[in-house]
Formats: structure tokens, sequence, C-alpha cells
């Protein structure tokens, strides 16, 4: 078994260095290299470069390799193939944080440095539906239907993995078509996307979210003790595989289906299942579908993730989207105006104060992981708010 260690940084541009005692345990863990490089007689090879995948994290390990260096004589060699197709890098392969800290903090200090930029907003109805059209463009629908999806379909996850078949029985769980496709005129006039920052705690934002038309939530998080600051209205949430399973073990009690059930309580309207784990069984979202089914009036959307890979490449993000940014690209395609509320991924606000990694404080910043490519996608929410296509709520709201 691995015996290596790897060292990368979670970047498009990073370099990763993984140095492994012998080229066999490379080969099982990578097995696609040997297909470039089969003088497996070697006893020692250095990956010097590697880019990452499409639709990858790093603790999942799916990279392009770009070259390997032989450690015996020195000299790099230029490959491509994937790693860890056979299985995931150990946990032990840490990734080195303090490149991305250094994205992370430089980010922080050029928005800190334009403060009063971000503070203030001025609508560009032109670039809006710019913007709006570019994404409509994209082939496909966000969500698995009866129409678009056939008996004997394959459902996978967001690695394109672990295919779940689409029987009778499961196809009987789709909606027959999707509630949201694509008009000329947007379906809403104004909608709110709420993320789980810590920046919404105390920021009094509960009444301007429920005055939107449609109000975007990620995972499930409770209402009722945060509806001053994150409002009350719910249509439409995201909820994923990992919090099913932190939370309700993976619904494999009855209680923890009693449980799930009654966080569903508090919501209306979509749920919208993100299959990105790899870890867990992509047939948990036909688990979650029937459950929902047959006991709540929700509605259960699969999200498609041929789609969301589609729409990562419109924002040039080199991994895998956060559940946040593929909700603010739905919402930019169905709404006149999008708001974004607690979305700020740094532990200080724009004040100098400190600020808790989720409003609910159900985490801390130790399980911030950049599984996503946060500054990234930060950088890009920014523009868009400069350009006029949404506005990023980073203060209180005035009452
Ligand atoms: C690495 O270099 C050594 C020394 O030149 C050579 O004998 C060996 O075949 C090379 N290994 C591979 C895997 O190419
Ligand atoms: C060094 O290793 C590379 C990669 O395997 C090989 O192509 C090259 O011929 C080797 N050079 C020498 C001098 O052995
Ligand atoms: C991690 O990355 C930083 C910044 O590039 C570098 O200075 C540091 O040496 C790296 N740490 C390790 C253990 O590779
Ligand atoms: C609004 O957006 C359009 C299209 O991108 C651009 O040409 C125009 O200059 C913008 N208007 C303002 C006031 O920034
Ligand atoms: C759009 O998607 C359909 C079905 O998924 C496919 O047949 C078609 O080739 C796609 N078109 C483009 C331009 O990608
Ligand atoms: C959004 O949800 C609220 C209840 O939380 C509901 O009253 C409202 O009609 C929904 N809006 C839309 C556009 O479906
Ligand atoms: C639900 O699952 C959790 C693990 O996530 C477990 O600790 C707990 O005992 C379960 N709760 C019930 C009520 O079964
Ligand atoms: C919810 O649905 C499941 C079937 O998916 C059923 O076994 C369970 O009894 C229901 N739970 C509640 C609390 O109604």
């Amino acid at each position: 078994m691995a015996k290596g260690i790897c060292q990368a940084s979670m970047f498009s541009w990073f370099v990763a260095i993984c140095v492994f005692s012998s080229v066999v345990i490379m080969y099982t863990q990578f097995s696609v290299i040997a297909t470039k490089f089969k003088m497996l007689d070697n006893k020692s090879w250095t990956i010097t470069s590697v880019s990452s995948e499409k639709r990858s994290s790093f603790s999942k390990a799916s990279f392009k390799v770009v070259s390997i260096r032989n450690t015996s004589n020195k000299t790099n060699a230029v490959g491509r193939g994937k790693l860890g197709a056979g299985k995931p890098v150990e946990k032990k392969n840490i990734p080195n944080m303090s490149m991305y800290k250094i994205r992370q903090d430089n980010l922080h200090r050029s928005l800190k440095a334009k403060a009063s930029k971000l503070l203030s907003w001025q609508p560009n109805i032109t670039r809006t539906r710019e913007v709006r059209n570019n994404l409509n463009q994209i082939n496909g629908s966000f969500v698995f239907t009866q129409i678009n999806t056939p008996v004997g379909g394959k459902y996978y996850n967001s690695f394109h993995q672990d295919p779940v078949t689409i029987d009778d029985d499961k196809h009987r769980l789709l909606l027959e078509a999707s509630p949201f496709a694509h008009t000329s005129i947007p379906l809403f006039n104004t909608c709110a996307v709420v993320g789980n920052g810590g920046i919404l705690r105390r920021s009094n934002c509960g009444k301007e979210i429920d005055a939107s038309d449609f109000v975007f939530r990620a995972n499930l998080q409770p209402i009722k003790h945060f509806t001053r600051d994150a409002g009350r209205k719910t249509n439409l949430t995201s909820l994923n595989p990992s919090k099913v399973k932190n939370r309700y073990d993976l619904l494999s009690s009855k209680a923890n289906i009693t449980k799930i059930v009654s966080a569903f309580k508090e919501y209306t309207g979509y749920i919208l299942w993100i299959p990105n784990s790899q870890a867990i069984a992509t047939e948990l979202g036909f688990i979650v579908a029937r459950v929902l089914k047959e006991n709540t009036t929700l509605q259960l959307l699969l999200a498609d993730d041929d789609y969301f890979s589609r729409v990562g490449d419109y924002w040039k993000s080199s991994k895998m989207l956060s559940t946040g940014m593929i909700l603010t690209s739905i919402a930019l395609s169905l709404c006149d105006e999008v708001r974004l509320y607690g979305f700020w991924p740094f532990s200080v606000d724009l004040t100098g104060k400190l600020s808790p990694m989720h409003y609910t404080n159900d985490i801390t910043w130790s399980s911030y992981t950049n599984a996503h490519d946060f500054p990234h996608e930060f950088q890009q929410l920014t523009e868009l708010h400069s350009e006029g296509v949404l506005r990023l709520q980073v203060s209180a709201c005035v009452v």
C-alpha cells in the first residue's frame, strides 16, 4: 500500500510533489500512469507537476500528471495519466494549505482595500442579461426528470462514478419535467441565495431575504432560531451526501429518518440533491427521494452533474463548483435580480471582526477544506457585484 508522501496545493496551477518509495506503489495507486511509463523496474519516481482534473477534489486524488522525474537520473519526463484512478490517496497525504492560505489572504486584503465598492451597488441590466443569456445557453437541464432521463438511464455522482441505473421504481421518483424550464422572461423577479457564512450572524438580513420572491439555501440548516438574520422563506435548498451521513447516519435507522423528516418540516419547495461525494453511494439520493416522497410535500430534484461541469467551465473553475456557486448560477439564470447573503469565505469580516465559519455555528473554521476553489469563486462573485450583475451583501442589513 501507499507509503509515499504527497503534498499538493489545491489550485489549477499548482505543483504537486509526490515521492513514492517505489514505482510499484505508484502503479497500484495511480494505475493509469503506467500506460505511459511502463518501466516499473526502476525504484523511484517523483511526480513533479500535475494539474488538477475537473470534477475532482484533492482528497479524492484524481489528477492529470503533467511531468514526472526519474529520481535516479534526475531528468524530467512528461506524460499524461490519471492519478488515483484506482484508490484514493490516504488521508495522511494532507494538502499543503499554506499556498491556499496565501491566495485567500491576498484576496481578503484586496477586498478590504476596496471595501467601499463592495458596500455599494449599481445594477447593470445589460450585463445582467448577458450573463443570464450565457448561462441559459449551456446545454441541458440542471435537473434529472422523467422526460430527459429514460428508464435504463444512469445517474452518476459528481465524479462521474458509481452510476445508479434508473429502473421503473426510481423513474417514478423523478419529477415529470423540470419546473425551471428556461423562458425568455426570467421566472422570478427577486431571488436571494443564502449562503451559510458566519457573516450573516447579527446581520438583521432576515426581513430582506424574506422579501425576495424565491429563496435558495444550502444544506438544510435549521431555520427557526435564525430567522432574524437568515429569514424563514425557503424555496430551493441543496442537500449533499456528507450532510446526510454526518447528521443523519445515512438514514440507517428509523430514528435518523424521523430526525431528517423533522428537519425537512421547516422547509418548503424543492430540495436539490447534489451528489458530490465519492465515498458515499450515489444510491443515497434515491433513498432521500423516497423518504421525501413518503413523508413530506417537498420535491426532490436530482442535480445533473454533467450540466454543472459545463457551468464550471463557464466560470473557468478548475475544481468542482461549490454548492454556493451552483445555487448562484441557477439563480442568475432564473431571476431578474439576485442578492447573495452569507457569502464570505474569510474568518475576519470587512471591519476586522472575527466571523464564525457558519452563522449556525454548526462547524468551525478548522473544517474548512479546499475541495472547491473558493478564492477563485469568490473573486468572480465580487466581480459580478462590481459589474452590477448580482448584489453581494457583506455587511449588516439596514432595517
Ligand atoms: C531512470 O534512469 C535510470 C538511469 O538512467 C535508468 O536506468 C532507468 O531506466 C530510468 N527509469 C525509468 C523508469 O525510465
Ligand atoms: C533518464 O530517465 C528518462 C526517463 O525515464 C529516460 O528517458 C532517459 O533516457 C534517462 N537518461 C539517461 C541518461 O539514462
Ligand atoms: C507549502 O507551500 C508554501 C508556499 O508555497 C511553501 O513555502 C512551503 O514550503 C510548502 N510546505 C511544504 C511542507 O511543502
Ligand atoms: C453595463 O454593461 C454593459 C455590457 O457589459 C457595458 O457595456 C456598460 O458599460 C455597463 N454600464 C455601466 C454603467 O457600467
Ligand atoms: C446537447 O445535449 C444533447 C443531449 O444531452 C446532446 O445530444 C447534444 O449533442 C448536445 N449539444 C451540444 C451542442 O453539446
Ligand atoms: C417560496 O416559499 C414561500 C414559503 O416559504 C412561499 O410562500 C412562496 O410562494 C414561494 N415562492 C415561490 C415563487 O414559489
Ligand atoms: C443518528 O445517527 C447518528 C450518527 O450520525 C447517531 O449518533 C445517532 O445515534 C442516530 N440517532 C438516532 C436517533 O438514531
Ligand atoms: C418516512 O418514509 C419512510 C420510507 O421511505 C418510512 O419507512 C418511514 O416510516 C417514514 N418516516 C416517518 C417519520 O414518517
